[in-house]
């Protein structure tokens, strides 16, 4: 273990794995371009001049000779280089047969099952190392829900009526509360943690509204690493709450909002050699990026025209634009979708920036019912500009009366999601009555979390005394007036 206090690893820096992937990957300053190694013994999450980092790699296909993207290290400018139509089929093949794999667990056998993981099916574009260290529930696999007026099929009626409100005929929901802990977090916390595990990190910690700290501890709990959550002293969602406390991480209640939260994580985490697994944490987006990989694989590989998420501090946004850009540079997909990240108004400092045309980077005090989503200082803003800009995309903003309407929508077609993914609809129909989304384009949008995430919020409530007595009359009273017989 080492002697300074911010050192974090346990004296596996040297071990072959780690040495291995030094040898392909790097971060690069999304700033600056400063390079600086992928894997060292302090952890650094921001460069010297305090942008944030990306991870850069050697893409390599396990059956093919050499580097895919480029000899050397991808950079984060856009490659206009054509791609040559099915110069991706022997990457489609693979992950073709990954995802059929029927996941079974040999008897006696300790084994891993990546393949059924829908995050490490794709490990040569998410963190290439042995599999033996990977932390997995497993994750992903969420359902793509066709819910556009042409795209729904039959017996969908309550699911068409999404469709309807965004006014869209085809429109796909990907519903990442389908996920192990009930968000999509478990995308980015596998890779996190696996990091961890490879670090040999004593613990982890993050700052969170609620998601980000029950993945957190389901991932360290899997690990036996301990793990610190760093939650605003309000609206954190108690179900979120009790996850955390449940798998035994330790919380850490702070006087402010989730941006205080943040800015306190990310020092301690320094000061005290804590392994820091928020948006910053680089290897979080690399694992998040597996949702842009699902849907396109769930599509056929063929790119819908827009992506439409919710949007917060960012890190999905830079997460699923740089895996539909990898995707096309490896010939996966013919075109990038245009990105169109929705915010809500109370809590829009990117929309505002987008609004003056990203002259100059705008903070807010966050307000809005969209727990998950109250940032006002949102710490990937530069990553996710890139993403806006190069995917010729757009920055909407949506107030909470609109996510609340829109949640309705969504809740009352059987899916259902919490307030934030709800921003994903709103703001889609709003482009769509702007004109800006197409009425017959094709639409992803994400809903990033499950249903029982602040479920105060948007759904009625039972109300004190409302139990009846129980015989068959007293129940055709109650039904009396909401269903004829
Ligand atoms: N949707 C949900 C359900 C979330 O939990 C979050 C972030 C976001 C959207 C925003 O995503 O940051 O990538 O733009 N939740 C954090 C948390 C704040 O603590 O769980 P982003």
């Amino acid at each position: 273990m080492g002697e300074n206090p911010t050192d974090l690893q346990s004296g596996r820096s040297n071990s072959s794995p780690l040495k291995q992937l030094a040898t392909v990957i790097a971060l690069r300053c999304v700033e600056c371009a400063s390079l600086y190694p992928g894997v060292s013994e302090h952890p650094r999450y921001r460069c010297d001049c305090g942008g944030v980092l990306d991870v850069e790699a050697k893409i390599h296909h396990p059956l093919q000779q050499g580097s895919t993207l480029q000899a050397g290290f991808e950079t984060l400018a856009t490659s206009k280089s054509e791609v040559k139509p099915f110069a991706g089929a022997h990457w489609r093949q693979l992950f073709e047969e990954r995802a059929s794999q029927s996941p079974t667990w040999p008897v006696n056998v300790v084994t891993q099952l990546p393949d059924s993981s829908g995050v490490w099916r794709y490990r040569e574009l998410i963190l290439p190392i042995p599999e033996q260290y990977i932390v997995s529930r497993p994750e992903g696999n969420t359902c793509l829900y066709p819910v556009g007026r042409e795209n729904c099929g039959n017996h969908r009626a309550g699911h068409r009526q999404i469709g309807h409100y965004a006014g869209l005929d085809y429109l796909f929901l990907k519903h990442e509360g389908e996920n192990p802990t009930g968000s999509f977090k478990d995308r980015g916390m596998t890779v996190g943690v696996t990091m961890a595990n490879l670090l040999g990190a004593r613990a982890v910690a993050c700052a969170s509204t609620g998601n980000t700290s029950a993945s957190l501890a389901s991932y360290a709990a899997q690990l036996g690493l301990p793990g610190i959550v760093f939650l605003p002293s309000t609206h954190v969602a108690a179900g979120k709450l009790a996850q955390s406390l449940a798998y035994g991480a330790t919380t850490i209640q702070i006087e402010g909002d989730f941006d205080d939260a943040m800015r306190l994580v990310e020092q301690v985490c320094n000061e005290l050699g804590i392994y820091l697994l928020n948006s910053l944490n680089p290897f979080r987006i690399e694992g998040q990026k597996a949702i842009g990989f699902e849907l396109l694989q769930q599509l056929a590989w063929e790119a819908p025209d827009w992506l439409v998420l919710p949007a917060g501090n960012l890190g999905n946004t830079s997460a699923i634009g740089k895996a539909f850009r990898q995707a096309h540079r490896l010939g996966l997909i013919a075109h990038v979708p245009r990105i169109a990240a929705v915010q809500a108004s109370g809590a829009n400092p990117f929309f505002r920036s987008f609004m003056n045309g990203f002259v100059s980077r705008e903070h807010v005090q966050a307000q809005t019912i969209a727990t998950a989503i109250k940032i006002g200082d949102p710490v990937s803003y530069s990553r996710a500009r890139q993403v806006i800009e190069e995917s010729n995309g757009v920055v909407e903003e949506v107030s909470d009366e609109e996510i609340l309407a829109a949640k309705a929508v969504i809740d009352r077609s059987g899916i259902g999601c919490e307030p934030a993914s709800a921003a994903t609809l709103a703001g889609a129909r709003k482009l769509v009555e702007r004109g800006i989304i197409k009425r017959e384009e094709r639409v992803v949008g994400i809903l990033t979390g499950n249903l029982l995430k602040d479920s105060q919020t948007g759904i009625p409530q039972p109300k004190q005394g409302d139990a009846i007595t129980a015989s068959s009359e007293a129940v055709r009273r109650a039904l009396a007036n909401k269903i004829s017989f």
